[in-house]
């Protein structure tokens, strides 16, 4: 007893030094930038708040110049470490005060090695991958001296309409939340001052992937409980897990932008989250406040971001055009311009720029595409990959297999299957499926025609060429799916199909009998039920980046069992989109038995509502693939599913704990997902939601039991925008492969 005092004792005066020295390290760094924001004239504060492109400074001369007079405060998109180098020299050496630049780039998903786009590594539902990848990214992009990225983008986005999807970690706000805050760790490491760390931006505060239809910059209109429960958390996440910046959003929420939402920008991230870095806007979206009907001028939207607690502006020049008058005119307060300098000089310490702006410029030739970034890349591809169909066991393919027609426009294309947002990827390094079939296999037993140029091509003059083949080989693996311009910014669809004539491609390599396995490459959920009947087999591998090649390769020829699991519902139409599992039950729940097919209807019926529930006539009521969802070449049981306890208080916990079975030939991992439902809320609560994961490998034949620890606190939720609650009242859980399966229990809440 005695001994076990101590150490408790012990570990109490550790911690007290750790906070009291934290605190001191904290006065330090608060009295740097209080003598830094001390000297500086109204016009060079505002440099500070005021971030441009260098894609618009083309003359060299003119951007130093504007550097010289500490008229800007970071640039984004400059990648040349000589120039970076060169404009930090002007801004230390050559400026009244010689604050340091801040470099910010979309470094999105890698920066040379190129990892799979966001939404495709969220389907790997693991966090480990997430955090090392962006830590390849950040030793590669803060060698040529970038060092900011705007990552990672934690919009909950339930539309793959949006083409901003691919850029997210899906539908769930408990996976954004844990992978956002991985990608956070991965970019800042426990030091930014480290030369492979650079600052993460959490983006886009809020409520970005909300937009009415999916079309991009579109109105969001939200409920307060809708925002609190599902858009803000992986934002909460991100300022626990110690993100030093933020960008506001686009979109307007409930009649006011994000740029201008005070509510958000400084009562939710600053008061209530404690968040003390800084905020840019995106790009020109203060002064967009006045296309929005926000804002009467550029001077008034600079006031309104401003105010609301936009410290930097991107690209624009609201702030550098207007707030100097603005503040003569006492219009606003120089208190506000003070405090967003703080929260930018803060970070730029925090990065060490004051100490060591510069980057040594041959580094990067050492620190680029290594082999040990190159492997993780193919390990994040082929964890990424989802197997959505394999009838009769079509997959994995046999290396002894005699020939293999490889069909199709994305088998060999270096640049599409990396995605969007790859400015600095380098299409040299790009491994593609083809390559790695006929490494596999041996040249001589791969047939290859592309069909189509690209993948929205209409032409069918290719067709009978590539039937021909298929008809020569034991199997064809066609290679289709949207080309990388098709999703990301400002790329919304409204129908969600395979473009051009690829579903017709398929079709016709079908009527050759020969086994169809589709390997599609998107940056987005496609409805893609008619091509269900013609394929034997499906690989979702979203756009798989640089090693894409080889882990698509594996995975087909069973050298890798593939484990991705659907972090966002897969709709059979745009017309069913948003379609996510969290949804509410309704007071007409729709079923199999009471789902009335529209073909089912007779001519003339007379109109009726009975029997009818929530469901599309020609869609039904489930998606295509259900999020979570995502085959093995393995099976895996559950069983034994025990709680702790079937009551907990409200500030209690129940541990639970299940076994898993895996009862095929084959090792492999398993997502296991905890689900839980609360029952009767004070207001209606989502039939599911996620609560908890874990990816554990299991080799063949082999079990073992995990535990899940669920709080009452995992159960809380926002009743009004300012009150959240644990209800007591009953639940019910679910432990399983995906969200429409498991093993389930009822507990308690007392
Ligand atoms: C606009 C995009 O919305 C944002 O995500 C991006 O980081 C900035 N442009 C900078 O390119």
């Amino acid at each position: 007893m005695k001994k076990l005092a101590y150490i408790l004792l012990g570990i109490a005066i550790l911690s007290a030094c750790t906070t009291s020295s934290h605190r001191d390290s904290n006065s330090v760094l608060e009295s740097k930038v209080d003598s830094v924001l001390a000297k500086l004239t109204l016009d060079e504060k505002i440099g500070q708040m005021m971030q441009i492109s260098s894609y618009y400074s083309s003359d060299a001369e003119k951007l130093k110049e504007l550097v010289r007079k500490g008229a800007i405060g970071s640039l984004l998109n400059e990648v040349d470490p000589k120039a970076v180098n060169d404009l930090q020299r002007v801004a230390v050496e050559e400026s009244t005060h010689g604050i340091p630049l801040i470099i910010g780039r979309d470094v999105i998903h890698g920066f040379r090695t190129i990892f799979p786009i966001p939404l495709g590594q969220a389907a790997a539902w693991n966090p480990e991958i997430v955090e090392k990848s962006s830590h390849v990214a950040a030793t590669e992009a803060r060698s040529v001296g970038v060092t900011w990225t705007f990552s990672p983008m934690i919009d909950v986005a339930r539309d793959p309409r949006w083409g901003r999807v691919a850029e997210g970690y899906g539908e769930d706000p408990l996976l954004t939340s844990t992978l956002g805050a991985a990608a956070i760790k991965g970019y800042q490491g426990n030091n930014l001052t480290n030369s492979n760390t650079m600052a993460a931006c959490a983006k886009h505060f809020a409520a970005y992937g909300a937009v009415e239809a999916g079309r991009d910059y579109n109105t969001v209109i939200l409920s307060d409980q809708e925002l609190r429960n599902v858009y803000l958390p992986p934002f909460k996440a991100a300022v626990d897990a110690g993100a030093v910046t933020f960008m506001s959003a686009f979109n307007e929420i409930n009649g006011v932008p994000a740029t201008g939402n005070k509510l958000l920008l400084t009562n939710v991230l600053r008061n209530q989250w404690g968040f003390n870095g800084f905020v840019v806007s995106d790009w020109s979206s203060v002064p967009e406040m006045v296309r929005h009907g926000f804002a009467t001028d550029e001077a008034h939207s600079a006031i309104i971001a401003a105010e609301a607690g936009i410290d930097m502006e991107m690209s624009s020049d609201a702030y550098a055009l207007n707030l100097a008058q603005l503040v003569k005119e006492k219009k606003i307060s120089e208190e506000v311009i003070n405090n967003a300098v703080r929260n930018i000089l803060r970070v730029k310490f925090q990065l060490g720029l004051f100490d060591n702006p510069y980057v040594d410029e041959t580094l990067s030739q050492r620190v680029m595409a290594t082999d040990s970034a190159m492997a993780l890349a193919q390990k994040a591809a082929e964890e990424s990959i989802v197997m959505l169909k394999n009838e009769n066991n079509t997959l994995p393919l046999s290396t002894s297999i005699k020939r293999v027609a490889v069909i199709g426009p994305m088998a060999n294309d270096r640049y599409e299957q990396l995605g969007t947002w790859i400015f600095d990827g380098d299409t040299n390094l790009t491994i593609t499926p083809l390559h790695s079939i006929k490494k596999l296999l041996g040249n001589n037993k791969v047939l290859f025609s592309k069909a189509l140029t690209h993948s929205r091509d209409n032409s069918t003059n290719s067709f009978a060429q590539a039937k021909s083949m298929a008809k020569s080989a034991d199997a064809v693996v066609v290679f289709i799916g949207e080309e990388s311009i098709l999703s990301g910014e400002a790329h919304g669809r409204a129908n969600i199909d395979l473009p051009g004539s690829q579903a017709q491609l398929v079709k016709e390599l079908a009527s050759t009998g020969k086994p169809v396995i589709a390997v599609i490459m998107a940056g987005r959920p496609l409805s893609i039920g008619n091509i269900m009947p013609y394929t034997s087999a499906i690989l979702y591998a979203w756009h798989p980046g640089t090693m894409g090649g080889p882990a698509i390769a594996n995975v087909l020829f069973g050298v890798t069992n593939p484990s991705g699991k659907l972090p966002i519902s897969f709709p059979r139409s745009g017309g069913q989109c948003p379609i996510y599992y969290a949804k509410k039950n309704s007071g007409r729940p729709a079923d199999y038995t009471n789902w009335v097919p529209i073909d089912k209807i007779p001519v003339r019926a007379p109109q009726t509502s009975l029997g009818n529930t929530n469901h599309h006539l020609d869609d039904g009521f489930e998606p295509l693939f259900p999020f979570g969802f995502g085959l093995s070449y393995t099976t895996f049981e559950y069983s034994d599913l025990s709680l702790s306890s079937e009551k907990m208080g409200t500030n209690g916990a129940i541990t639970l704990s299940v076994t898993i079975t895996n009862t095929g030939k084959t090792g492999g991992y398993e997502i296991a997902q905890l689900y839980t439902h609360d029952v009767v809320g004070s207001i209606t609560r989502p039939v599911k939601e996620l609560k908890g994961f874990a990816k554990i490998w299991l080799d063949a034949g082999e079990s073992k039991s995990i535990e899940f620890t669920l709080s009452a606190s995992d159960l809380a939720f926002y009743k009004s925008w300012s009150e959240q609650v644990v209800e007591p009242g009953q639940f019910r859980l679910w432990v399983g492969g995906n969200s429409t399966t498991g093993l389930t229990q009822q507990f308690s809440i007392e």
